[in-house]
């Protein structure tokens, strides 16, 4: 018997080279029920949508990665027709990336508050990737009111300055396996300090899989490492952890 109940709440299911039925399984026996599953491109956004419909434990976003440069741009009204599914808690993922991405990012910003609009107009939260763009990101999220919508920080790497940005605009903070990396002891300061009420985790699979997994494909099972690499650090149960990331993700995406 399991007891606990974690939640992944940024994974790419549709990305992963495994079989489904089995990856969800796998992932329930080790205490890991409900996914969200995050697009990243409209030309996958509908297998998105069809995962969440044919598995009830998982939910989608819809929405367009800042890294995507070569697909179709999406529409507002495109992104809040498919926003109107049922199985669609959130919109995302967006945001800024000056990491992968360089030169004019003009359309990347534009992107970006274009989802931000979205959110707002179907009221579900953002899901939000920032990457060597913090003053950029808190800056697009302050001016097009971002906390209107709400929403997560997803694979936070930033400093202990921005999680208190974002939470003040009423943002959770996510936390994937680089928080487990050798390399990672300021982000695990940051982690520590999070209160619990705005933390969530999540593997963003199949990327960044935790220690002791690091360079391998990641999975949805794996989200149990990073929540208690979160239990050491903040001294508590990986019980307790696994109780507050899935109240918030619950209380974030109006699940409850
Ligand atoms: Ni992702």
């Amino acid at each position: 018997m399991q007891d606990l109940c974690l939640i992944d709440s940024h994974c790419h299911l549709d990305r992963l080279d495994d079989e489904l039925d089995g990856v969800l399984n796998r992932a329930q026996e080790r205490g890991v029920g409900s996914f969200l599953c995050v697009s990243i491109n409209m030309e996958n956004v509908l297998e998105v949508i069809d995962i969440a419909r044919r598995y009830p434990q998982v939910f989608a976003s819809v929405g367009v990665h800042p890294n995507e440069r070569q697909g179709q741009e999406p529409e507002m009204e495109a992104l809040l027709a498919l926003a109107d599914d049922p199985n669609v808690i959130a919109i995302g993922e967006t945001g800024l990336d000056y990491f992968h991405c360089k030169g004019d990012l003009g359309w990347q910003q534009e992107r970006f508050r274009r989802h931000i609009i979205a959110a707002k107009r179907c009221r579900k939260p953002l899901i939000i990737h920032s990457r060597d763009a913090a003053v950029d990101t808190l800056q697009i999220m302050a001016k097009e009111g971002a906390a209107d919508a709400g929403g997560v920080m997803h694979c936070f790497t930033g400093d202990w300055e921005m999680a208190v940005r974002a939470m003040e605009m009423g943002f959770y903070i996510s936390f994937s396996g680089i928080v487990t990396f050798n390399s990672a002891a300021g982000l695990r300061e940051v982690a520590r300090r999070i209160p619990d009420d705005r933390l969530l985790v999540e593997t963003d699979s199949p990327y960044l899989a935790p220690v002791p997994y690091r360079g391998k494909p990641n999975q949805p099972a794996y989200v149990r490492e990073v929540a208690m690499c979160l239990a050491t650090l903040r001294g508590c149960s990986l019980e307790q952890i696994a109780r507050i990331t899935s109240d918030n993700f619950r209380t974030l995406f109006q699940l409850q």
